[in-house]
């Protein structure tokens, strides 16, 4: 009984944060459900989405010149990068799996345990992180500003000489914006195709609202939109060394709080959870019935709910592969193997 009031609490709560997010509200021909489709992303400044995309795909803002926020975002595989831990600079481990910055934009917070508040904050982020990129945002924005390409591209479209740190995550996360996956099956379906998903997969989300899923992973992202804790009913077991929220607010009961991961593209995902430990969808929906819900599903239920997460996978990002500005005669010839300063 106390585990039904617990879950019950939480679909309150996650419905507090659709609102909250604000989220599209229903269309008179959608159904009433407590999730939403995905809507085309708007871009108001084409110029500043295609400096956005070139930024993300130069290697050049890495201290090795090897990397680039697609070496672990790859949007050829899901915006993720299919390992349980990204490998960063100098081949090093990172520190946790990375998530997809496909529909991230939805998120009411960047990271597992949402340390950046948006797209804008986080971006700064692994270009400076010695785990990943490791440069620094001076370094990046001097190299920036030794590629004539760039420098004219900056300034059509911030209208400044000088390239800044804010304007690189900007315009990244300007990009980003852009990285929303519509179309899936089971949006045509929310929007009244009846024959947009079979009925297994339709069995699957009434189990997946039934079983009580959605608590959780409700909104246009099936997630994104609150953190809770992993491991409700019943610990979750790993060696990792994360504590989720707690690392940011210091604070007890945040241990093992993290952002619910969007099930958007969750088939492309894989691995899956904050330690990359479930290797396949089969195991991450039976670790969540346990660990979450203290229910075990049957063969055929899991193979459902699997089935309908399959029907979240939308449009990937589709564009020209972007022709990045060359270097100049000054611009640092990065070695991936020099030294570390
Ligand atoms: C070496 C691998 C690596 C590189 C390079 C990298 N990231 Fe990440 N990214 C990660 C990992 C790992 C996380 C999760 C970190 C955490 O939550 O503590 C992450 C998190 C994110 C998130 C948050 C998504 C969410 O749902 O919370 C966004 C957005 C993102 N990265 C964008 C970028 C951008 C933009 C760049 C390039 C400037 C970039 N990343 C470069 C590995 C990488
Ligand atoms: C109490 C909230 C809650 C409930 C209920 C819940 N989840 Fe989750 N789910 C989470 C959190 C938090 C994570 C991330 C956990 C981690 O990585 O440590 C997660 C992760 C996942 C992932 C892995 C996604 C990824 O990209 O790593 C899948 C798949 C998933 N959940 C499916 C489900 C299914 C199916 C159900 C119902 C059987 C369910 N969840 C119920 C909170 C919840």
């Amino acid at each position: 009984m106390r585990q039904r009031t617990k879950i019950t609490l939480l679909a309150a709560a996650a419905a507090v944060a659709i609102v909250a997010g604000g989220a599209t509200v229903a269309t008179a021909a959608e159904r009433q459900e407590p999730v939403q489709p995905i809507q085309p992303a708007k871009v108001s400044n084409p110029a500043k989405v295609e400096l956005g995309k070139k930024l993300f795909f130069d290697t050049r803002l890495s201290r090795s010149g090897g990397i680039s926020c697609n070496s672990c975002h790859n949007l050829s595989t899901g915006g993720s990068d299919n390992l349980a831990a990204s490998i960063g600079d100098r081949w090093q481990k990172g520190g946790i799996n990375s998530p997809t910055v496909l529909n991230s934009s939805l998120n009411i917070a960047q990271f597992w345990d949402g340390r950046a508040k948006d797209l804008r904050e986080q971006a700064g982020g692994p270009i400076a992180n010695p785990a990943e990129m490791a440069s620094t945002h001076e370094v990046a924005v001097a190299t920036l500003q030794t590629i004539p390409g760039y420098v004219s591209e900056f300034k059509q479209v911030y209208g400044k000489n000088k390239i800044t740190i804010d304007q690189v995550t900007d315009a990244l996360a300007a990009f980003e914006e852009t990285l929303v996956t519509p179309n899936a099956r089971f949006d045509k379906w929310l929007l009244g195709d009846d024959k947009a998903i079979n009925a297994q997969e339709l069995r699957g989300y009434e189990l997946f609202k039934s079983a009580g899923c959605v608590a959780c992973h409700s909104g246009a992202a099936f997630g994104g939109n609150s953190f809770q804790k992993m491991g409700l009913v019943e610990p979750y077991k790993t060696v990792h060394t994360a504590q989720g929220r707690m690392d940011v607010t210091k604070t007890d009961q945040d241990r093992f709080m993290f952002k619910v991961p969007t099930l958007r593209n969750v088939e492309l995902t894989y691995p899956y959870f904050h330690d990359g430990a479930a290797n396949t969808l089969g195991e991450a929906v039976e670790l969540m019935g346990r660990l979450q819900l203290g229910r075990t599903f049957t063969t055929q239920e899991n193979a459902d709910i699997v089935a309908f997460l399959k029907t979240l996978t939308g449009d990937q990002p589709d564009f020209k592969l972007p022709l990045l500005p060359p270097s100049g005669d000054k611009t640092p010839r990065l070695d991936p193997f020099a030294q570390a300063k």
